[in-house]
């Protein structure tokens, strides 16, 4: 391919050179190779690969543009059939808006009855359309691992009184609140597994965080280093473990790998290494390179971009970060 590349590149006027790609053909000159693959060595255990309808994808998949019935059920059996996208996780948005959300009404004091709503009216579009998604989901793939995961608790238990632009829970060090919203909101966070459990659906890993370490950021949003993690998950952990002992709890969904293991660093310190079963991290800021600090619970890469730009369908075109051959390195 080297040559052809650069006979072309020469070939072409120096000023108009733009790389069209040229149909090729390769012969296999090599006898076949005979690959055998024992299924009972097993390296490392993974928990699966995913996606995401936060933001309202989900309604694109569930027929906001139209797409048919049949046609959302067949997207869906593409993503997640074993036998053809082979995704097993999905991960949700629990919603931390009064419109999004599912606190009714704020509370008055944090031992008021926590007025709590359905997760919408209408099945098809209930929880931002995430509630349908689910269910195409698992008809797919009955083995679905489900993780729900907040970006921001509801605006009145945090400092800032709204669940955009940053701001901490209430209740933990660093915070200044006159009351203590920490039970709250791991109430909160519970009422959002219980509501997809009355649905039939159990979520597998639930999580507080979205890149704690970023924000304040214009969407919903909350700030959290791991000494605060601590002041929070040592609520969380036990009201999660006395709803359902396996459901899961993750800690922190950080912007990079370096930064959760500042995260995960700070949070053992503070004594809250074993207040999560998995540490689920973003790579934009930084890449793993290494094993995590955790106490042996395993992680989870929850979301990347490379940040080139849109959805690209080219596989080896360009070589640019996009490309499916790239991404298939990364895997
Ligand atoms: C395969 O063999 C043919 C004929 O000898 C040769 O022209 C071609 O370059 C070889 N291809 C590769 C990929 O080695
Ligand atoms: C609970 O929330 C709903 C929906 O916002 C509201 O209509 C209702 O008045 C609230 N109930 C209480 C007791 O605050
Ligand atoms: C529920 O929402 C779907 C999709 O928007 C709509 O087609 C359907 O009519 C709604 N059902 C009810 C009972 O409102
Ligand atoms: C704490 O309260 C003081 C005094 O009201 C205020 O100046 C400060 O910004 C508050 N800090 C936080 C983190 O809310
Ligand atoms: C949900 O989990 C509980 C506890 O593990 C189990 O008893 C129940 O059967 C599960 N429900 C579904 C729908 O998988
Ligand atoms: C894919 O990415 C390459 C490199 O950035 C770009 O040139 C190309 O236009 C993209 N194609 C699509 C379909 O987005």
């Amino acid at each position: 391919m080297a040559a052809v590349l650069l006979s072309y590149i020469f070939g072409a006027s120096a000023v108009t050179a733009q790389y069209v790609p040229l149909p090729w053909a390769y012969t296999q000159n090599e006898s076949v190779v005979r690959v055998s693959v024992n299924a009972g060595v097993q390296y490392q255990t993974m928990i699966g690969g995913g996606c995401s309808g936060a933001f309202g994808v989900a309604c694109d998949q569930t027929g906001a543009h139209g797409l048919s019935p049949t046609n959302q059920q067949l997207v869906s059996n593409y993503l997640f059939d074993e036998n053809l996208g082979g995704l097993s996780i999905l991960r949700n948005r629990i919603g931390s808006s009064p419109t999004d959300g599912i606190l009714g009404s704020c509370p008055s004091t944090p031992s008021s009855t926590l007025n709590f709503t359905s997760l919408g009216a209408n099945d098809s579009t209930a929880d931002s359309c995430q509630l349908k998604l689910t269910q195409q989901a698992l008809l797919a793939n009955p083995d679905l691992f489900i993780y729900a995961d907040a970006w921001s608790a509801p605006g009145c238990f945090k400092t800032d009184e709204t669940d955009i632009n940053g701001g901490l829970i209430c209740g933990v060090r660093g915070s200044n609140c006159t009351e203590d919203w920490r039970q709250a909101y791991a109430d909160y966070l519970v009422q959002y597994v219980k509501l997809y459990e009355e649905k039939g659906i159990n979520v597998s890993l639930l999580g507080a965080y979205n890149e704690p370490d970023f924000n304040p950021v214009t969407y919903a949003s909350m700030e959290s280093d791991g000494f605060q993690a601590k002041d929070f998950l040592e609520i969380l952990y036990p009201t999660v473990k006395k709803y359902r002992n396996d459901l899961e709890v993750s800690c922190c969904d950080a912007t990079g790998a370096r930064q959760e293991r500042s995260i995960l660093y700070e949070l053992e310190q503070a004594g809250g290494g074993a207040l999560y079963d998995v540490a689920t991290w973003h790579n934009y800021q930084s890449n793993p390179e290494r094993a995590f600090n955790s106490q042996g619970q395993p992680n989870m890469q929850t979301e990347y971009a490379d940040g080139s730009g849109p959805w690209n369908t080219t596989w080896d075109t360009t070589g640019q970060l996009a490309e499916g051959l790239q991404w298939a390195m990364y895997m």
